[in-house]
């Protein structure tokens, strides 16, 4: 890991730099992410919660439990509450304006054969992005057809909230076009509940990223969008290299806008579709 060498702040605001080290490197191990030095205030903000409601006083507490033997539900809430879920419907607009344009009808008239596509949105959070996907294949009228998009992620809490499929109007309001939310979604009091079709289409599980990926299905299309940006070149390296695994010849892998496989895996091929990058398996 390159920036856990670097010396943490001197002075961090109640966490001390013996205690902010061991939170980096905690969360290295447990995840994979990587802290940069100066994050303080996100470490002592989102693990807030968690030390009130375990009645202690400051987050050098909390760490002391970390040190020593703190129950697995703890540790996977501390873990849980440092990852960021920050997702939305429809995410990049390049992206899926491709996708719906370009990406879709060829992956279309390639499997028209066997009339099965197969889709995976590695961190896929609260599940908007698998969703999107549905949406836009269940908007193609494929009857006859199987199509399965698998949602993952490492945090569970975020995967029982997609598995649910209901969302908050400032949820709905962020990205999913009108259109879509009047077809696809029934208001459940305050909130929207996607319909049963689209919830059948999507499964979600947990899974870490730097798992071996041997034996999950070979997908046509792999969306793992910003969360590479989390990680040290390594881990990135093992993680683009495992997707290639869960691939075949001609399937598309996805990135955030931030995030590319160059210098990093040049099995893929980069493919410009309109303003958006996919990168190909050759
Ligand atoms: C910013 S969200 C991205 C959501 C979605 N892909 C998007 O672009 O809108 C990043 C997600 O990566 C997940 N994550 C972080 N480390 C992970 C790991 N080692 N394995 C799997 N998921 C991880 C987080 O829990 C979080 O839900």
């Amino acid at each position: 890991m390159q920036t856990l060498s670097k010396m943490p702040p001197a002075s961090s605001a109640g966490l001390s730099p013996d205690n902010y080290t061991f939170l980096q490197q905690y969360l290295y191990r447990e995840s994979g992410i990587v802290i940069d030095c100066g994050k303080s205030y996100l470490l002592e903000s989102r693990l807030l919660p968690i030390i009130k409601a375990e009645n202690l006083s400051t987050i050098n507490d909390l760490c002391r439990l970390l040190r020593a033997t703190a129950p697995p539900a703890l540790k996977t809430k501390v873990i849980e509450s440092l990852t960021t879920n920050e997702t939305l419907f429809f995410r990049d607009s390049n992206v899926f304006d491709a996708l719906e344009k370009s990406v879709l009808p060829q992956l279309i008239e390639a499997k028209n054969d066997i009339k099965r596509i197969n889709i995976w949105s590695a961190a896929a959070s609260t599940g908007q992005e698998a969703y999107s996907l549905a949406i836009l294949l269940a908007e193609r009228g494929l009857t006859g057809w199987s199509i399965q998009v698998l949602g993952t992620d490492l945090n569970q809490q975020v995967l029982d909230r997609a598995a649910q499929g209901r969302y908050l109007q400032i949820e709905v309001n962020r990205g999913l076009p009108a259109k879509y939310l009047v077809k696809h979604f029934t208001r459940v009091g305050l909130d929207w509940q996607l319909s049963p079709t689209i919830r059948s289409m999507v499964k979600f599980r947990q899974l870490d990223l730097r798992a071996s990926m041997r034996g999950m299905a070979p997908f046509d299309l792999v969306f793992c969008r910003n969360v590479l940006i989390y990680f040290d070149v390594d881990t990135k390296k093992k993680i683009l290299a495992e997707i290639r695994s869960t691939m075949r010849s001609g399937s598309l892998l996805v990135l955030g806008a931030a995030e590319t496989t160059l210098n990093l895996d040049d099995n893929y091929v980069r493919v410009p579709h309109g303003a958006a990058a996919f990168y190909r398996l050759p």
